[in-house]
């Protein structure tokens, strides 16, 4: 039995409803899950030569940051090349994108039912869906016109959003701004992240971007604060023109003065010929004067005078070069209390605090955590070659928990150390991260990622491992349904499940 006319009249009313874009992209998921009922679905946006997921239904969040490189992965070339559906054998041996990325079950996708829909509008391929299932046989029963009207539905939402999204652009409004949606293909500075402190900050970076005003990036070490910058020159209507980098931390006071403003030949020993400081170099662009708050007093005199006149002179001359650069300024430090410990001058603060972002700590990010670290694995996992690398459910609960002082970079140098360990452990294709590889101490919260308060029963003796794993779970889940008098919601956020694969979870286990 394949798709009635009804289903496709609720899968298009779906299409209609909902606030956002995200939104009606997570409806569509749903809709999809129930009509063809997988165990696995994702939405897929193509830029460049990769895919970005926009939504995801019953897969790991980490696939929401992962960045798929098409000529890397087979699965989704072919899906690109096909122009039409496409099924995969059950047994095929094409690595999956998703390879243990199914929290729903543990083992590999090795035998699964996999079906690939290109989404294209005016003939240009705009994204994928792809469905996936652990019954190999899941999908014999729907035809290719089936499969083809949900992929048209599909990709007519999928095109909404972009125009809606270019739309918002022209017009200057806020965008939802689809991630990788925009900007160059590969973009190396993605900011990943989707969490409430990261939309809104994200939101600020395009309202800023529109304008000249001078921005301070603000926030603790390792939050991705240069990042911030490059997006807001990024853009910005500057963005054709140069971003020229200054680290206020490694200029030391003797050369600082002529690597700003530059110098004319025989200022000082040594100068032999004319020289562009940074400010000349950044005309009609931006400069990002990174570690602000380091600067010496001296200089921060020098600086104001130059953002007062929006004129400056070379050393060793006295005539004036008019300049037209954008500042962004960026510091870990509290600069509104290193003013009132009179290291930072006041005058200069409120020039340079025109615009302040905060970029919020890792810990305030909740799972975007997990999106970061599918984002660098999926790096690594392509710069080693690796057909699969990922984090066991016992490691992504382990940093969940933790704590990150230094932010994302310390998360990003965690990673890199524990596929280096579990690669050097089994070097072969497939490298999964166990939480030994993770150095990390103790919780900072103990309940973090640790499931709901139930006792851990013991399994009746004699059971062989996959039973006695089935016999726990099955009596996790029913006391939890008993703590939470039955609601499967809530039982389902107290182990850390998403709904739907609850009730999978449950199905599976013979509950239902
Ligand atoms: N949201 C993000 N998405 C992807 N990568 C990120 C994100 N935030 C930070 N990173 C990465 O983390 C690392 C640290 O970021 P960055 O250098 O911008 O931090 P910072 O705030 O300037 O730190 P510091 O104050 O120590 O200079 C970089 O490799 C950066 O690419
Ligand atoms: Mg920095």
């Amino acid at each position: 039995m394949g798709l009635a006319i009804n289903d496709f009249a609720s899968l298009a009313l779906d299409l209609t409803s909902g606030v956002s874009a995200q939104d009606r992209f997570d409806r569509l998921l749903t809709t999809v899950r129930t009509l063809l009922d997988c165990d696995a679905s994702a939405l897929l946006v193509f830029r460049g030569d990769q895919f970005t997921p926009l939504a995801i239904n019953g897969l790991a969040t980490e696939v929401l940051g992962r960045r798929f490189v098409v000529a890397e992965h087979p699965r989704l070339e072919a899906i690109a090349r096909a122009g039409d559906v496409v099924r995969f054998p059950a047994d095929s041996d094409l690595p999956d994108p998703y390879d243990g990325l199914i929290p729903s079950h543990d083992d590999t996708l090795k035998v699964h039912a996999c079906v690939g829909l290109p989404l294209v509008a005016n003939q240009r391929l705009i994204g994928a869906l792809t469905i996936d299932d652990f019954n190999p046989r899941q999908f014999d029963r729907f035809s290719d016109a089936d499969l083809r009207t949900v992929s048209a539905l599909a990709a007519a939402s999928l095109n909404n959003a972009l125009l809606m999204e270019k739309l918002e652009q022209l017009s200057g409004q806020l965008g939802v701004s689809l991630p990788g949606a925009d900007g160059p293909p590969h973009q190396s500075g993605e900011i990943i992240g989707q969490s409430p402190a990261m939309l809104a900050l994200k939101r600020e970076i395009e309202v800023v971007a529109k304008t000249d005003l001078t921005a301070l990036v603000l926030g603790q070490t390792g939050t991705g604060k240069e990042l911030v910058a490059e997006a807001i020159h990024g853009a910005s209507l500057r963005a054709g023109k140069p971003l020229i980098y200054l680290n206020c931390a490694a200029l030391p006071e003797s050369v600082a003065e002529s690597e700003l403003f530059g110098h004319v030949k025989g200022a000082f020993t040594g100068a032999i010929s004319h020289r562009q400081g940074k400010f000349e170099l950044a005309d009609g662009g931006t400069l990002f004067l990174d570690e602000v708050g380091e600067l010496s007093l001296g200089l921060q005199a020098k600086l104001l005078r130059v953002l007062q006149y929006g004129d400056l002179q070379r050393v060793g001359s006295d005539k004036a070069i008019k300049v037209d650069v954008r500042i962004i300024a960026a510091t870990n430090r509290d600069l509104r209390q290193e003013v009132l410990d009179k290291r930072f001058r006041a005058d200069l603060y409120h020039r340079l605090s025109v615009f302040p972002l905060q970029v919020p700590p890792l810990e305030q990010r909740g799972d975007d955590l997990l999106l970061l670290a599918g984002f660098f694995l999926e790096r690594w996992r392509s710069k080693l070659g690796l057909s699969s690398l990922r984090l066991d459910e016992a490691s992504r609960r382990l940093l969940m928990g933790a704590a990150w002082p230094g932010n994302v970079r310390e998360l990003e140098h965690c990673l890199h150390r524990a596929t280096v360990l579990a690669r050097a452990e089994s070097p072969t294709a497939e490298v999964v991260i166990h939480p030994r590889h993770l150095d990390r101490g103790p919780t900072t919260d103990p309940q973090a990622g640790v499931p709901a308060p139930v006792s851990l029963p013991g399994a009746d003796p004699g059971l062989g491992f996959r039973q006695a794993t089935e016999q726990f779970q099955q009596r996790l889940i029913r006391q939890t349904l008993e703590a939470n008098g039955g609601n499967w919601a809530a039982s389902a956020r107290d182990l850390g499940l998403d709904t739907g694969n609850l009730h999978r979870l449950a199905k599976r286990l013979g509950m239902k």
